[in-house]
């Protein structure tokens, strides 16, 4: 029976490109997973959208004297022409902006609130008379209460991940102009988190699966005791509050953009013609699987639980493998002083696979990780170009030359031969398993040691010596050889679609990678190859020193 997977994405703010961090975050690793679960003939709903509402958008706005629509529909575009090119297959990116995703954000808000765990209550928030406005979330800035990191914002601590109150902060200040902030009352709607405190300890002890950072985070919070949590804000931008006497007051972003998963899976729905069709990924034996930042933990293992467990009827997550941060350059990321490659300007210069190996072998797993351009163009050269690239096509260009651009017919395995068909065997196994836990790196390094591996039985067999004398040897190793192509071809298709996609081709296949399913696709001799191509560039040596020359002058110091 094929499995039924859910797997929804952070939802990015639509108010800057996206960086590597991100890509490396949630983005990569959530498309690997859905290539590999169609590969396996798994029933796949890949979702997410631009978040489109909320302070990091009107602040942006802002700066720019812009309407708050204008950014967030440019940025969306912009993320589309990323996915593209970059080759992350959702099934469907939309927004938190349609009339589908207001709606159900509101519906969602009643049903919470008829059922008591949303309720209305007076808070003091922080107010600056100088701007002559409430300082929700990112408008302030001070030190965090519990890690004392100067320059955090209102909402969270990006030091300690801390979810905060404005009025928790320490020395707080206006963002816009710098003014310390007054304490006003304001009336709001509160989630009812307290409510599920003790269902979510005991859901998340049964989590055994979870990753260990992702668990203690939140066991930590659990036992802490939460807190409830305004969810309606001061703002004009966002989805209004259904109640009357809040006209002036717009949803909190995130209480919303959660819903986004089921939104997006409801709008992907009525697209395909089957309005009801959703179910099938938020009900029964769907699997729900979400891939965020490590920033974005709390969202998903405890507010998002926590509205469905209210909600009722609809399946809980059943894994968050969220990653641990990308650095750069030995750095930490940071927009505000711009030091970060923007996933625009890599693909206007590089392929997207190299980029997508990169981060794959080199994923923030169970730790961060580091890219430089210099380890990038190394395992390009090294790994992708002298390892995969080289088996290929040296196994290609002999074959195609010397046996009429066909298939060879093998003559008997002999022990070597039959051990590398076997090693590939187990490589398929290995990688299935590592990929079902949600263990990219490992399972990238599996695929890359076996065309290692099979580079050394290329290189013991040489048939490129044995053409005339020994026919029959040399066409046996050929095909041997290319058969760990073809089951490369498949092992690394989640990691790098693109080059697998032009392996397939020149292996003189049709249709996608994909209708092979996840096993060895046997070629028959006499099949008809492509004219062979290399698969990957080389990069020349000096870029390094050009992009690292083009990181140091965007940076504000
Ligand atoms: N916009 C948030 C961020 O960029 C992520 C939202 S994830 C969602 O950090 F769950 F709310 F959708
Ligand atoms: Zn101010």
């Amino acid at each position: 029976m094929n499995e039924k997977i859910f797997i929804g994405v952070a939802w990015p703010y639509a108010n800057g490109s996206l960086h590597l961090g991100q890509i490396a975050g949630c983005y990569l690793p959530a498309d690997i997973f859905a290539r590999y679960h169609r590969l396996k003939g798994n029933d796949v709903l890949m979702v997410s959208g631009s978040d489109q509402h909320g302070t990091p958008i009107t602040v942006r706005a802002e700066q720019e004297g812009r309407p708050p629509k204008e950014i967030a529909d440019h940025y969306h575009q912009d993320f589309l022409d990323s996915w593209r090119k970059f080759g992350i297959s959702f099934d469907l990116f939309t927004t938190t902006d349609t009339p589908n995703h207001h709606k159900l954000t509101q519906d969602l808000f009643l049903t919470l609130k008829d059922k008591g765990y949303i309720y209305r209550d007076t808070t003091a928030l922080l107010y600056c008379s100088n701007c002559s406005r409430f300082l929700p979330d990112r408008y302030v800035e001070g030190t965090c209460p519990f890690c004392r990191f100067e320059g955090t914002r209102g909402d969270q601590c990006d030091n300690c991940g801390k979810p905060l109150n404005p009025v928790d902060l320490i020395d707080p200040y206006c963002r816009l102009c710098t003014s310390v902030p007054e304490v006003r009352e304001s009336e709001h709607f509160f989630l009812r988190l307290s409510a599920f405190n003790d269902q979510l300890i005991e859901w998340v002890r049964g989590q055994s699966h979870w990753k260990q950072n992702v668990r203690n985070f939140t066991t930590s919070l659990l036992t802490e005791g939460l807190k409830d949590r305004a969810i309606t804000r001061d703002i004009e931008w966002g989805i209004p509050v259904p109640v009357a006497g809040f006209e002036d007051k717009r949803i909190y972003v995130w209480f919303e953009a959660v819903i986004g998963y089921l939104s997006a899976s409801v709008e992907w729905a009525e697209r395909s013609g089957d309005v009801e069709k959703w179910r099938q990924f938020w009900q029964g034996d769907a699997k729900t699987y979400y891939f965020v930042g490590k920033d974005n933990i709390i969202f998903h293992t405890i507010i998002w639980p926590a509205m469905l467990m209210g909600y009722g009827g609809l399946n809980l997550p059943y894994d968050v493998p969220a990653n641990e941060f990308l650095t750069l350059e030995g750095r930490a990321l940071s927009t505000s002083r711009n030091w970060a490659v923007w996933l625009p300007d890599y693909l206007e210069r590089y392929d997207p696979d190299p980029l997508r190996y990169f981060l794959s072998v080199s994923m923030p797993e169970d730790g961060d990780s580091d890219f430089s351009w210099r380890e990038f163009v190394r395992r390009n050269n090294d790994e992708l170009v002298a390892t995969y690239g080289n088996l290929v096509h040296r196994v290609l260009t002999i074959t195609y030359r010397s046996f009429d651009g066909q298939v060879p017919a093998p003559g008997e395995f002999d022990e070597r031969s039959s051990a590398l068909l076997k090693r590939a065997e187990d490589a398929l196994d290995t990688v299935d398993g590592l990929l079902h836990q949600c263990h990219f790196r490992e399972a990238i390094r599996t695929a890359m040691s076996l065309a290692q591996e099979a580079n050394r039985y290329l290189d013991e067999k040489a048939p490129w010596k044995r053409l005339e004398d020994e026919r029959e040897g040399a066409a046996t190793s050929l095909y041997v050889a290319l058969s760990v192509i073809s089951c490369l071809k498949t092992l690394f298709n989640p990691f790098l679609p693109f080059s697998s996609q032009k392996l397939h081709q020149l292996l003189g296949l049709e249709g996608r990678v994909e209708d092979g399913g996840w096993s060895i696709a046997r070629l028959s001799p006499g099949r008809q190859l492509a004219p062979p191509q290399p698969l990957f560039t080389k990069l020349d040596e000096e870029i390094v020193a050009e992009e690292d020359a083009r990181l140091e002058h965007a940076r504000i110091s």
